[in-house]
């Protein structure tokens, strides 16, 4: 028996072998054959399954770079897939050419709301979800909801006021990821579902509880993912679900009971479900497809999945850029300085209060957070799958449908072509005049083009109520657990703040 078992490991593990490396001289062949440098060797199955490797550690921008090639080949768990290093290469795909480029890589859900996501949709299903969406991001309607931020902010205060001082520093000491989270989830649960969940005034709420248990990293989750992305029909046969029952059960079942309540009363709120309760009723989201207009049908389940998807993509990501804008600011005390005096200036007109217009003249911290973005950038690949076949400029290679076509924002961000002294934190290069002279397609921490990131305002502002208000209340210091330098936690590629990055904030007025 024992024996039996070892012959077939053996076989097994040796058969693994083989493929991978008739898998890799195909790659090396088919590239060769089409005359397009590649990188030969991508992060295989074995490493990733043996957390050796995360999918994303490849340097392939630095490997094509090195061999002066603008776009490149590369492979990656079976398939053939083509990587672009230049600017002007990007803008073609992601912008110019976007006709060609609408959709991302395929990932199979088998839960009937989850695909219904706008960002699970493709071609002409998500042109037209995208542009009925589209308006409730406009600066109008952002300002309808800055009442909902400002008031998070105010609790944030708070919140941290309640944090146990420690008498011999004055320090609040506070696990910044945490408490930035908790900003997020009330500013989301207020502005998406229409509630007040309790995130920063009750120790543990079952709204937060949920939303962060949803995004908790975990090896069990990150194997889940990588089937979704790279074996769909076996996450379509194993029935895999991307969050737990218990927490979409929860959510699904607060948003419906909002959606009724908003449809019964005709209740008027600023939120997105009433945004998106408006437009139905009003009848746009309709798609026009050569020329005919096709009524789109925006059922509940659509509502809901959109709220449920803009709570998911927005909580964390924001979350995590307050974070290291307060690490930034905690162990750059002249920095600090410079941020507080803009934000301080913007709300003099306001009797210090952060308002909609007070905060659009807080263009220091605009430029400080699009530093912290370009240090600190999170989304490890931006992707389009080509769905139709095209033909790279000054190439004969055409880019067959079906082959995706991918860069890496962090390589761009920190290439010393276009960002001098990369390591050096510099808000100077997002001065308007450093930026005009600048390739804007090297600055992608919102993507590219008419797929990118539709709440990378909401997100924006949402960080600076945040930073706003606790700069102007707060000393933001380290304490001596924060991390010099700090080293970033990569969650399934994803860069974010250490869970345990901890800092302090002391009431000025009291240091005064
Ligand atoms: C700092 C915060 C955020 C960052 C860094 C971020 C980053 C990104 C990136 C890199 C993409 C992919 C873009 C592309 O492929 O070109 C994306 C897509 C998306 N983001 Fe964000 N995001 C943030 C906040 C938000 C917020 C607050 C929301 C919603 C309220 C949101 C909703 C979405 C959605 C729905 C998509 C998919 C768009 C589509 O497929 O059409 N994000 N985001």
């Amino acid at each position: 028996m024992w024996v039996e078992l070892v012959i077939l490991i053996f076989t097994l593990i040796s058969l693994g072998f083989l493929y991978f490396h008739l898998a890799q001289r195909r790659h090396a062949a088919f590239w060769s054959s089409k005359n397009i440098p590649f990188v030969q060797k991508g992060t295989t199955w074995s490493e990733l399954l043996t957390w050796k490797k995360t999918m994303f550690d490849q340097n392939y921008y630095a490997e094509l770079k090195k061999i002066g090639a603008k776009f490149g080949g590369v492979y990656e768990q079976g398939s053939h897939a083509l990587f672009v290093n230049d600017p002007d290469l990007l803008r073609a795909v992601f912008v110019k050419d976007f006709d060609h480029f609408e959709d991302r890589r395929d990932v199979k859900t088998t839960d009937p709301m989850m695909s219904k996501m706008l960002v699970a949709l493709h071609g002409q299903e998500w042109k037209a979800m995208r542009s009925f969406l589209s308006p409730t991001f406009t600066s109008g309607k952002l300002r309808r909801m800055f009442a909902q931020f400002n008031s998070s902010g105010k609790r944030l205060e708070t919140h941290v006021g309640n944090i146990p001082v420690n008498p011999e520093t004055g320090c609040h000491v506070v696990t910044i990821p945490e408490l930035a989270r908790r900003f997020t989830v009330d500013v989301i649960g207020a502005t998406v579902f229409g509630i007040e969940t309790g995130a920063l005034s009750e120790p543990d709420p079952i709204f937060y509880r949920l939303a962060t248990r949803a995004v908790k990293p975990s090896k069990f989750l990150i194997m889940k993912f990588l089937v979704f992305i790279f074996a769909p029909k076996i996450a379509t046969l194993l029935k895999i679900k991307a969050f737990d029952a218990e927490v979409i059960n929860y959510f699904k079942g607060i948003l419906s009971t909002a959606l009724k309540q908003r449809e019964a009363s005709k209740e008027k709120r600023d939120d997105f479900l009433q945004l998106m309760v408006e437009a139905r009723h009003e009848g746009k989201g309709e798609k026009s497809e050569n020329g005919d207009k096709t009524a789109m049908s925006m059922s509940d389940d659509s509502i809901m999945a959109q709220c449920f998807l803009f709570f998911f993509a927005g909580f964390d990501t924001v979350a995590n850029l307050v974070s290291l804008s307060c690490y930034v600011l905690a162990v750059n005390p002249e920095l600090q300085e410079k941020v507080r005096e803009n934000v301080e200036a913007a709300v003099e007109s306001t009797g210090g209060e952060v308002t909609y217009d007070s905060a659009s003249k807080m263009d220091y911290l605009d430029m400080f957070i699009a530093e912290t973005q370009r240090m600190y950038q999170s989304q490890p690949r931006l992707e389009r799958k080509c769905t139709k076949a095209w033909k790279v400029p000054g190439s004969d290679f055409v880019v067959p449908s079906g082959m995706i076509v991918m860069t890496d924002p962090e390589a761009f961000h920190f290439d010393p072509a276009y960002y001098p002294n990369p390591e050096q934190f510099d808000v100077e290069r997002f001065s308007p005049e450093n930026k005009a002279k600048r390739n804007p397609y090297v600055y992608l921490p919102f993507g590219l083009g008419p797929r990118n990131c539709i709440g990378m305002r909401f997100g924006l502002i949402e960080a600076k109520v945040a930073i706003a208000h606790l700069v102007k209340t707060f000393e933001i210091l380290p304490t001596p657990k924060t991390p010099i330098p700090i080293k970033m936690d990569r969650v399934f590629s994803v860069s974010k703040a250490p869970a345990d990055l901890e800092i302090c904030l002391k009431f000025r007025s009291k240091q005064e």
